[in-house]
């Protein structure tokens, strides 16, 4: 093999084809790199005339890459709440912002020994189920999406965390598939209009992970609908920036103890808990 394919030599070359449409090209270099040789920063670092192996697999996903492919798509990993899960196309990429939607549902349950159910609507890679069974190691998780292929996605996560006991997954819309008492329903729905621009990157995703109506707040509606008519006592959901008002009015006639909204840390409105 020669040097061209030293440590040194491949990151400059990666840096170099990915500089028209990345940023911060050197460091996602560096991060493909790791992911590729399954090593860290310092390895990197110290072993800068190293020969890289399966530099073919490297440049096709360097390639990838360059036509705007998440980062996390193509390496099959993602970070959510400091623990690491499976990703592929199938699943919405877990957004960090998702996380404060775990800590609201912490928040709202007192002891972490209760016993309970918990259903979860748009199981996507199944980050948030698994996070609160590892929180509540006493409720039972029923998860559901619409999608057979998110479905798989968690049903990897959900080996890798031995959570099979705990978390049942079910194929159905909404609270269809769902006959039980519900103590709590969790949900980070599609909520953006169909019509919303996004950015390129966002076509990879599956699109029914990302729009939710014409309007864009139908299936939060219809979940709103759902845990008024099952009396469900918690509903913890995340939403848009621009929605509140329109959930407020929504509920506007109907009895409840409490609706408070949540935000995110640019101080955007990103999500609410309704108390019956
Ligand atoms: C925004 S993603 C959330 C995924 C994951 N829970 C997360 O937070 O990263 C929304 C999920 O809802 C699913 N979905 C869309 N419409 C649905 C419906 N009518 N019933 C159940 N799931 C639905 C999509 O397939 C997608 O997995």
């Amino acid at each position: 093999m020669s040097s061209r394919y030293i440590v040194q030599y491949v990151l400059k070359e990666i840096t170099a084809k990915l500089n028209s449409i990345i940023p911060r090209a050197s460091r996602e270099a560096q991060l493909l790199l790791m992911a590729h040789l399954g090593c860290d920063e310092l390895w990197i670092i110290t072993n800068q005339n190293t020969q890289v192996k399966d530099i073919d697999k490297l440049y096709e996903w360097v390639e990838r890459r360059v036509k705007n492919e998440p980062f996390e798509y193509i390496t099959n990993r993602v970070s959510f709440y400091s623990e690491e899960f499976y990703i592929a196309s199938g699943a919405l990429i877990p957004r960090p912002e998702t996380e404060l939607l775990i800590d609201e549902v912490i928040k709202n349950i007192p002891h972490a020994k209760e016993v309970m159910t918990i259903v979860e609507v748009g199981v996507g890679s199944g980050i948030i189920s698994i996070m609160l069974a590892k929180q509540f190691p006493h409720a039972k998780i029923i998860a559901v999406d619409i999608s057979q292929d998110a479905l798989e996605i968690a049903k990897i996560n959900i080996a890798k965390f031995l959570l099979e006991d705990r978390i049942e997954l079910r194929l159905g819309s909404l609270l269809e598939p769902i006959n039980e008492h519900v103590d709590y329903l969790v949900s980070n729905p599609p909520y953006i209009a169909n019509d919303a621009y996004l950015e390129s990157n966002l076509s990879y995703e599956p699109q029914n992970a990302l729009f939710g109506g014409s309007v864009g707040d139908e299936i939060i509606q219809e979940l709103l609908n759902e845990v008024l008519k099952r009396k469900i006592n918690l509903f913890t959901c995340e939403i848009g920036y621009d929605q509140q008002d329109k959930i407020r009015n929504f509920l506007n006639k109907e009895k409840y103890k409490n609706l408070d909204f949540y935000k995110d840390l640019s101080d955007f409105d990103r999500g609410f808990t309704l108390r019956l």
